[in-house]
């Protein structure tokens, strides 16, 4: 049993529900096959070499298991991971405390990668390539630079804007893996797992049409099983059928390509207002 006032075993308040979710090896993450591929080749690499892993940049639209490969590669490469974020990091001074922190083979998490301010991106190069920090000290006519020598680590970068990462960060990665939305048939699978975590009966049928109205996307398709599992526990005896996901997708009113209302006014709007377009998005924000 954990104890819930210990610290290093009491669950987390900052954790959200959906981190028990998580796929927390490879095995047990389904799809995105090329990526995963690569990633389990580095990392054996690596491993045989007792060295530490090249760094790494996950690309994506939100949603498709970006965190949880970072989590999983940590826990592969059996390494300790320190996550941040790029607006986190305001000034160089945060990012040499945490580059300072690590230890060797230590995997560094840096989420949105792309909102990086530029200025601090010039210090994360060197680290990058060197493993050395060059920061200047005292400004005006004390100024001084200093170099500091870092541990090697492995700098696992997310972001779901490839396209604004500058040339020169997005050279320094020895590989860059862009995940794809999932087929029907991955999200299904993804969905029977999850209810099997959340301890809900689902047939066959009843994931398919969960995952039909996900749009490639685990994190929708856990969100709308969510909702399922609710409705089917008040109304269809806690098992989910095709019908019964069906009806409860309906009464949210997401239809059967996983659209909402606010999606489909989207599209009326620009198919009859707009004659199909092209359209501004301000214009239709006015409009709607
Ligand atoms: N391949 C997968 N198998 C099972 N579950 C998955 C998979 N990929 C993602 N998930 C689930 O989807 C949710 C979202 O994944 P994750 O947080 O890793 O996405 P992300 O790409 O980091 O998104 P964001 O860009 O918004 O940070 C997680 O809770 C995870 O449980
Ligand atoms: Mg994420």
């Amino acid at each position: 049993m954990n104890d819930p006032f210990d610290p290093k075993t009491a669950p987390d308040e900052d954790t959200p529900f959906d981190v028990s979710l998580r796929p927390p090896d490879f095995d047990d993450f389904h799809g995105q096959e090329k990526v995963k591929d690569r990633l389990i080749l580095m990392v054996e690499a690596a491993r045989q070499r007792g060295d530490v892993l090249e760094h790494v940049l996950l690309s994506g639209p939100p949603g498709l298991g970006k965190t949880t490969l970072a989590n999983i590669i940590a826990s592969a490469t059996g390494t300790t991971l320190h996550t941040t974020s790029g607006p986190q990091i305001e000034k160089a001074g945060d990012l040499a405390g945490i580059l300072t922190n690590l230890q060797k083979g230590d995997l560094l998490f840096i989420d949105e990668i792309h909102r990086l301010h530029p200025a601090i991106e010039e210090y994360l190069y060197p680290a990058m390539e060197d493993y050395r920090l060059d920061i200047i000290i005292d400004s005006g006519p004390s100024a001084r630079s200093i170099q500091l020598n870092l541990p090697k680590f492995t700098l696992v970068a997310a972001t779901t804007r490839a396209g604004k990462l500058t040339a020169p960060l997005r050279s320094r990665f020895g590989l860059i893996n862009r995940l794809d939305y999932y087929t029907a048939e991955e999200l299904a699978h993804i969905i029977r797992r999850t209810a099997q975590l959340i301890d809900v009966p689902i047939t066959e049928e009843g994931s398919m049409e969960v995952s039909r109205r996900s749009r490639g996307t685990p994190r929708i398709a856990n969100n709308l099983l969510r909702w399922v599992r609710d409705y089917a526990q008040v109304r269809a005896q806690g098992k989910i059928s095709g019908s019964v996901a069906i009806d409860a997708l309906g009464m949210i009113d997401i239809d059967s390509d996983g659209l909402d209302e606010m999606d489909k006014r989207l599209l009326e709007a620009l198919i009859y207002k707009f004659q199909g377009g092209p359209c501004g998005l301000k214009t239709l924000a006015t409009a709607l």
